[in-house]
């Protein structure tokens, strides 16, 4: 059993970004709504509470509350934000509404450290904080004292040392926060006694053991293999768990990227000895995309028929009851959370792992807690090579949604070919450090051209380059001058078909990352 924080979420858009922390403080984290946090928090041994914070105003009719029942279970809490006010509010304190002006705070604050707890142990008398509220608190409960202030927030730091509960006004879970970090790891090792016990390589063999526990001394399981960071640690696991009952289908679409299929092939069956099948249906779906040109058709055109190919696939192996799949937490989070309502479909999604029920089989998903940054931990700690392990996301759909108008085998080669290029170039001067995606995009657009005093009358192709931290929002990359002119020479002189290149200079929004 793994000590365990519960980070109740009140809506904020930080809360993950909690979780995430207190994980890398190597303490495990679950995230519950605010409704279940009594019963989760009686399911196994709880070192403390985290309560996130949240858009609403203490005084929303509303706002949402945890059971006071909460209180009286003897673990250290921390509120943050909106959770600081609720937790002061529920103990008998006050809280003052957004008034005018110079009672809000947003963005940073010096913060003025007035106490030796042990929460602010090591952080000095002054530090900069992330602020971001209207509400705060204007009275303490009974037994809190104040730890330290801002210019807009008497009350930004308090505590009741005696009964180990705490309340931040600002967000220690950001970046800005500078001391963010050491303030959680405070929390958590000093007042929660934690002990630092969720390490990668531990929780790798736990995922074994786990996969073994499921599917016993004779079950099958089959899975889709992409390549991709997820499906590959899912094989790892799921190999080292029952050995050759662990049957990998990998699809070649013939919308890969070029040395893909190799890579997989040669990581997974020499290196992993996993019984993997490749499966070459490259010309059944350029036959699916045969004059199709708008991007809803295409991808669902992909997606149905990778479900057919898995479908047939996975039927050789009879005996398998079990289906495989990275289902990663955050997947997990949003089916639980109130996080409002439905939002627009803007792409319709294909992943790799995401097959339908109706296969009829009992679901393995040893990731299920993990984050993703978790999972990289994991794929390094079983072995994975690193070009796995970072590789950058690569939509279900492959080139097909970065191959404007219709994908035939000679544009997709032609894409593949440039995209190659703008990856070596990227890699070879390590540009691709730190960002999230870098690849091409072959636009349907034909433009005139001179080469060797030739007319050419060719294709467009876009590099893109994007900084994202979770693929929601991301800005455009200026890569150098340097970089940007050797890929377009490059790709001019060796791939035919192709004699202009452009730069994608929109972030998202309001573009998307890809282009279709
Ligand atoms: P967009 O284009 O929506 O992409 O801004 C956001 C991130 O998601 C990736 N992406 C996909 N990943 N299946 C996936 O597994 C898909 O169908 C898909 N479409 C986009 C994209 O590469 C980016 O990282």
């Amino acid at each position: 059993m793994h000590d365990r924080i519960l980070v109740v979420d009140f809506g904020s858009q930080y809360t993950q970004l909690i979780a995430r922390r207190v994980r890398e403080h190597q303490v495990y984290s679950e995230v519950v709504a605010p409704q279940e946090a009594l019963e989760r928090a009686s399911q196994g041994p709880l070192r403390g509470i985290v309560l996130s914070g949240g858009p609403a105003s203490a005084f929303a009719q509303d706002a949402p509350r945890l059971p006071v029942e909460i209180l009286q279970l003897d673990v250290p809490i921390l509120g943050i934000c909106y959770g600081m006010q609720w937790l002061c509010n529920a103990l008998g304190g006050e809280v003052q509404p957004a008034g005018g002006e110079g009672t809000r705070e947003f963005g940073h604050t010096r913060l003025q450290v007035e106490s030796s707890d042990p929460l602010f142990q090591g952080v000095g008398p002054e530090t900069v904080v992330w602020m971001s509220h209207g509400d705060r608190v204007s009275r303490l409960p009974e037994g809190f004292r104040r730890l330290a202030q801002s210019p807009g927030c008497p009350e930004a730091a308090v505590g009741d040392a005696s009964r180990r509960l705490y309340g931040l006004q600002f967000h220690p879970e950001v970046a800005h926060t500078r001391q963010g970090s050491l303030l959680l790891e405070n929390f958590l090792r000093d007042l929660c006694g934690c002990r630092g016990d969720w390490k990668p390589a531990n929780v790798a063999e736990e995922c074994i053991q786990q996969v073994r526990r499921q599917v016993g001394e004779d079950g099958e399981i089959v899975l889709g293999l992409s390549g991709g960071v997820d499906s590959s640690v899912l094989a790892v696991i799921c190999q080292q768990a029952i050995g050759s009952r662990c049957h990998a289908i990998f699809v070649d679409t013939g919308l890969l990227r070029a040395g893909e299929r190799e890579l997989v092939q040669h990581t997974f069956r020499d290196h992993f000895h996993l019984d993997l099948t490749v499966v070459d249906a490259a010309d059944r779906f350029l036959a699916q995309l045969q004059g199709v040109e708008d991007p809803e058709v295409k991808r669902k055109r992909i997606g149905h028929e990778f479900v057919e190919v898995f479908r047939e696939q996975a039927g050789r192996f009879a005996q398998a009851r079990y289906l495989a799949q990275g289902t990663l937490y955050p997947d997990v989070i949003e089916s639980v959370a109130a996080h409002g309502g439905p939002t627009a479909v803007i792409k319709s999604h294909h992943n790799v792992g995401g097959l339908p029920e109706d296969l009829d089989m009992e679901l393995v998903e040893p990731l299920r807690l993990m984050f993703k940054d978790e999972v990289r931990a994991m794929g390094r700690a079983l072995g994975l090579p690193e070009e796995m392990v970072q590789r950058q996301p690569f939509p279900g759909p492959g080139l097909a949604v970065r191959c404007l108008g219709e994908v035939s085998k000679t544009r997709c080669e032609t894409l593949r070919q440039a995209d190659r290029v703008v990856r070596e170039e990227f890699e070879v001067r390590g540009e691709h450090r730190g960002i999230w995606q870098y690849f091409a995009v072959l636009l349907n657009v034909r433009s005139v051209g001179v080469m060797g005093d030739q007319r050419t009358y060719e294709e467009c192709c876009a590099i893109r380059a994007v900084d994202s931290q979770d693929g929601m929002t991301a800005d455009w990359v200026y890569p150098s001058r340097d970089l940007l002119q050797t890929i377009s020479t490059r790709i001019i002189n060796e791939v035919p078909g192709i004699n202009r290149v452009v730069l994608d200079l929109t972030s998202k929004p309001p573009g998307t990352i890809e282009w279709e």
